[in-house]
């Protein structure tokens, strides 16, 4: 789709892949928010149909939608052409498979190369299998996003790698009720902190500060958490939204019935804090340069998650 909006004069442009998604959107809400990364930088956004309601929403924020496919690299080099920085995410659950996510992510990276995009910020994760020297080697969506991080670092682009914590979203499926209470069962102990994301809320925030700071986020890890939360927590949180008793039931490990990949997810976060070594002070530094650039208002506590999802 060719858009007028390309060839007029404008300030700075950034290209959003993820534009109709979760973590894109999210980047999207971020920008036009901010009183002043509002008025320096043009939006483009990503999709693969303009024509869906997701993509028509963003046109009607004054977003330009483009058309492109993360599959093909001549799709993305027309796409990005003219922006100033790029945002890149897949979805490595549309097809869950490592190599898929990553020649997606080789392509945007050679892309971006060619075009001679000033900065491109990746929506990574922890490579897993070598922060655990090999004893967690079944997180592929992890390593995958790694591998491109490696790859884009191997180009000399200059790129800022986002890593969003464990999305919020994941949980109300462990909320159940149950009389006149609630209850959360998860295979967590009761006390386990996990760096977790609202990532509608909070994610962009961290994208956005990395536009308004590069000299800050460059060639390092942006660890993207709105906070850190127990088990107890969400159930306090539960309680405060719904006046109603939520009570945790830890699963035993040894129940775990589910796939390789969410077995080693969990042992990531159970014992490797989820980013691996210095994810606290990793946490706690991304915050501090979001806060530095300012305008973005609070993050969000997990009571603001579940009231936003009408618990
Ligand atoms: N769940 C967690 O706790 C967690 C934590 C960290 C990271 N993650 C990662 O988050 C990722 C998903 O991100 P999300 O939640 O933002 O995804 P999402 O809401 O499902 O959105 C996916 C976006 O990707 C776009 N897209 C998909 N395939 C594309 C292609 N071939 N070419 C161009 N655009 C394409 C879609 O655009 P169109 O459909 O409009 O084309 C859509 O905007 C996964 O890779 C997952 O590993 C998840």
């Amino acid at each position: 789709m060719k858009s007028v909006l390309r060839h007029l004069n404008m300030s700075k442009l950034i290209t959003v892949f993820g534009s109709t998604g979760n973590q894109g959107g999210s980047v999207v809400r971020a920008i036009l928010q901010h009183p002043e990364l509002s008025k320096t930088w043009k939006i483009r956004g990503i999709t693969r149909n303009p024509n869906k309601p997701d993509a028509q929403a963003m046109i009607a924020k004054g977003v330009e939608m483009v058309q492109a496919d993360l599959n093909s690299k001549e799709s993305i080099l027309e796409a990005i052409k003219g922006s100033n920085a790029v945002f890149g995410v897949t979805n490595y659950w549309e097809k869950a498979s490592l190599e898929h996510e990553v020649k997606q992510g080789k392509n945007l990276a050679d892309a971006a190369k060619e075009a001679g995009i000033e900065h491109l910020v990746w929506s990574s994760l922890p490579y897993v299998s070598k922060v655990t020297e090999g004893k967690l080697h079944n997180l592929h969506h992890f390593d995958s996003k790694a591998m491109v991080e490696e790859y884009i670092t191997s180009l000399s682009l200059p790129a800022s790698f986002v890593l969003p914590g464990y999305f919020m979203s994941n949980i109300p499926g462990s909320i159940r009720p149950d009389g006149s209470h609630y209850s959360l069962s998860w295979l967590f102990r009761p006390d386990t902190q996990i760096p977790m994301l609202d990532v509608p809320s909070d994610f962009g925030k961290f994208v956005a500060s990395c536009l308004a700071d590069p000299s800050s986020t460059q060639g390092k890890h942006t660890m993207a958490a709105s906070g850190w939360f127990t088990p107890l927590d969400v159930c306090k949180a539960v309680e405060a939204c719904t006046g109603a008793k939520c009570d945790y039931n830890e699963i035993p490990i040894d129940q775990y019935s589910g796939s390789k990949e969410l077995f080693d997810n969990l042992m990531m976060i159970l014992d490797y804090d989820y980013y691996g070594p210095g994810a606290h002070d990793g946490v706690k530094t991304s915050h501090q340069i979001v806060d530095s650039v300012g305008g973005f208002g609070k993050f969000a506590a997990f009571e603001d998650f579940l009231k936003e999802i009408g618990l």
